[in-house]
């Protein structure tokens, strides 16, 4: 048996760099730009195995989804669901940050009254899922995962730590860049949005195959929150800014078939 060669950054950073470059020829050809990734994007490993092959199935009514789908109410959401610091007994260890923005439709109108979920990884980049078994320390008083309604400006806003990186199993020495996930409900449930929101300057941003798999420049950076000095708390937390389009020329990119 020969040993197998190791899947090394090199070389996923080779394929990355090729599906950039066939990309900028097929829209110097005249196809349109793509806001959203190839259902298979051939470095993101795993994608290419489990995406659906056959034609999407159109919903005729999308109103009959909602009779078998989960139902939630203003009330079942509380200004504590927003804070994921406070969660526990204790505070979570790490750089605790407020993330905020906006969630406008492709008029650029606001989208009231709209569930926004989060979760993420810890300060040391764990996860509080069994899944997760990488030997980055839990902390007890960070589970992760919060939700809010946006507001009539279409405002969400929330409190939490700042999400380290963490290795993942796509290739030899893969980490993820930090990133907060986003689920947005729609005013029905067939209209959900699942993406990822991330912080500016990261050094893994080329690194990821995840994140390249939005092979559009401009795309890709509507998925980096901006920090916004003005949004920090003196002696408490710094602030960052993320907008979420839901659809339009400006959409942030979805994750297809979530
Ligand atoms: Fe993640």
């Amino acid at each position: 048996m020969t040993p197998q060669t190791p899947l090394t950054q090199e070389i996923i950073s080779a394929e990355i760099a090729q599906a950039r470059q066939a990309y900028a020829k097929a829209v110097e050809g005249g196809e349109p730009r793509r806001d959203h990734p190839d259902r298979g994007y051939a470095p993101y490993r795993s994608s290419v195995l489990r995406h659906p092959e056959q034609p999407l199935v159109a919903l005729d009514d999308p109103d009959a989804v909602e009779l078998s789908g989960p139902v939630f109410g203003v009330t079942d959401v509380t200004a504590l669901d927003a804070d994921l610091t406070r969660q526990h007994l204790g505070e979570p260890l790490g750089e605790r940050i407020m993330v905020t923005g906006r969630v406008l439709g492709r008029d650029g109108r606001p989208v009231r009254g709209q569930l926004v979920e989060v979760w993420q990884a810890n300060a040391s980049g764990r996860y509080a899922h069994q899944r997760d078994q990488h030997p980055a320390p839990l902390d007890p008083n960070f589970t992760g995962v919060g939700r809010c309604l946006t507001d009539d400006q279409g405002r969400y806003a929330f409190t939490t730590i700042k999400p380290g990186a963490y290795p993942w199993r796509n290739h030899d020495n893969a980490w993820r860049p930090a990133h907060i996930h986003f689920s947005l409900f729609g005013t029905a449930f067939a209209q959900r949005l699942v993406t990822q929101m991330y912080f500016p300057g990261d050094p893994l941003f080329d690194h990821d195959p995840i994140m390249q798999s939005v092979t559009d420049d401009a795309a890709r950076s509507r998925l980096v929150a901006a920090y916004d000095h003005d949004l920090s708390t003196p002696e408490w937390s710094l602030g960052y800014r993320w907008d979420i389009v839901l659809s339009g020329p400006a959409a942030t990119w979805i994750e297809e078939g979530r």
